[in-house]
C-alpha cells in the first residue's frame, strides 16, 4: 500500500535490507542509497531460513531501540521490521534457490544460507517494491547471488554494491564483532592483514594463487583462537577458482575467531 502510493508520487524507492544491530557499515548503505532515490526503506529482520542448525540464530545480537534511533538520525523514510510469522506463516513452502553460485565460498559450509537469503530478499522485494537496492561488498558472494537472482527472475530493480566499511585498524565492521573478546578482536585483524599481504605479493609479481593462500593461512594461524573455514582466490563473477592471478581476482576468506564466524574479501589486482 505505502509503496504503491510512493510510486504514484513519482518517487524512487531505495531499499536497504538488514538483520539489525546496525553499525556504520549499514549506515553507509543508507547514505549510498540517498544518491539513487528519495524514499529510503530499511528492513530489520533476522531471517531464520538463512541460519543452519547450530548457527547463531538464537543469539544473534539485537538492539531494536538503538537501531530505530540511528535510522531516525539518518532520516530514513520507513522501517520494516516484521516478525517471522508475518514473513513465513505456518504453511510456507516456496523457496528461491540458485544452481551454481552457492556451490562456492560460504555456501559450502553454510548449505542453507543462500537459499534463505534469496528467498527472504525476494519476499522483501515484493513487499517493499523498490526501484533500487543497496548491498555491501563485504558480503561479496551475497551481492553476487542477489545480482544473479535479479537478472534471472526479471526483477525490475537496480542492484548497487557499496564498499566495505572498516574500523580504523582495518577490521571489517560486522554485527558479529560483538561476540569477540578483546584478545579475539586482535586475532580478527588477521583477516584484513592477510588480504593486504596478498595484495602486496601480487603487486610484486607473484601470480601463484596457491602460494598466496598458503601465506595468508600461515599469517592467520599465527594468531590465537583462529580456525580457517576457507581462503579462496577466484573469478569475481563466477566465483570459480583461479590458479594464476593474471587478471583481477577475488580473494575471499571466512575464519572462526572464538565463536564469531567472520568474513572479508578484496579484489587482487596484478
Ligand atoms: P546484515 O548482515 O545485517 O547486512 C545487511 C547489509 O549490510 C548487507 O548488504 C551487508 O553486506 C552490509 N554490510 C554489513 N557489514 C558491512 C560493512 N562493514 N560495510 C559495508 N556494508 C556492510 O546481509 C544480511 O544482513 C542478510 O543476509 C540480509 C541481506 C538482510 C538477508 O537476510
Amino acid at each position: 500500500m505505502r509503496s504503491d502510493k510512493i510510486r504514484c508520487q513519482g518517487k524512487t524507492i531505495v531499499f536497504v535490507p538488514t538483520m539489525g544491530f546496525l553499525h556504520a557499515g549499514h549506515l553507509s548503505l543508507i547514505r549510498e542509497g540517498k544518491k539513487y532515490g528519495d524514499d529510503i526503506v530499511v528492513s530489520i529482520f533476522v531471517n531464520p531460513t538463512q541460519f543452519g542448525p547450530g548457527e547463531d540464530l538464537e543469539t544473534y545480537p539485537k538492539n531494536f531501540e538503538k537501531d530505530l534511533e540511528l535510522l531516525q538520525k539518518e532520516g530514513v523514510n520507513a522501517v520494516f521490521a516484521p516478525d517471522a510469522v508475518e514473513i513465513y506463516g505456518e504453511k510456507f513452502q516456496t523457496y528461491v534457490e540458485l544452481e551454481k553460485l552457492p556451490n562456492h565460498l560460504c555456501g559450502l559450509s553454510r548449505p542453507v544460507f543462500f537459499k534463505g537469503v534469496a528467498t527472504v530478499v525476494t519476499k522483501l522485494f515484493n513487499i517493499v517494491k523498490p526501484h533500487v537496492t543497496i548491498f555491501g561488498q563485504k558480503d561479496y558472494q551475497q551481492l553476487t547471488v542477489i545480482r544473479q537472482m535479479v537478472r534471472d527472475l526479471n526483477f525490475d530493480i537496480k542492484v548497487v554494491g557499496a564498499p566495505t566499511v572498516r574500523e580504523s585498524d582495518g577490521l571489517a565492521m560486522s554485527s558479529r564483532n560483538t561476540y569477540l573478546t578483546p584478545e579475539q578482536r586482535i586475532s580478527a585483524l588477521s583477516l584484513n592483514k592477510s588480504l593486504k599481504k596478498a595484495q602486496t605479493l601480487v603487486e610484486n609479481g607473484l601470480q601463484d594463487a596457491a602460494k598466496i593462500i598458503d601465506t595468508a593461512a600461515k599469517l592467520i594461524r599465527s594468531h590465537p583462537e583462529t580456525e580457517i573455514d576457507y581462503i579462496t582466490i577466484c573469478d569475481p563473477e563466477t566465483l570459480d577458482d583461479m590458479k594464476t592471478i593474471d587478471r583481477p581476482a577475488l580473494m575471499a576468506l571466512a575464519v572462526k575467531v572464538g565463536k564469531a564466524r567472520l568474513i572479508d574479501n578484496m579484489i587482487l589486482n596484478p
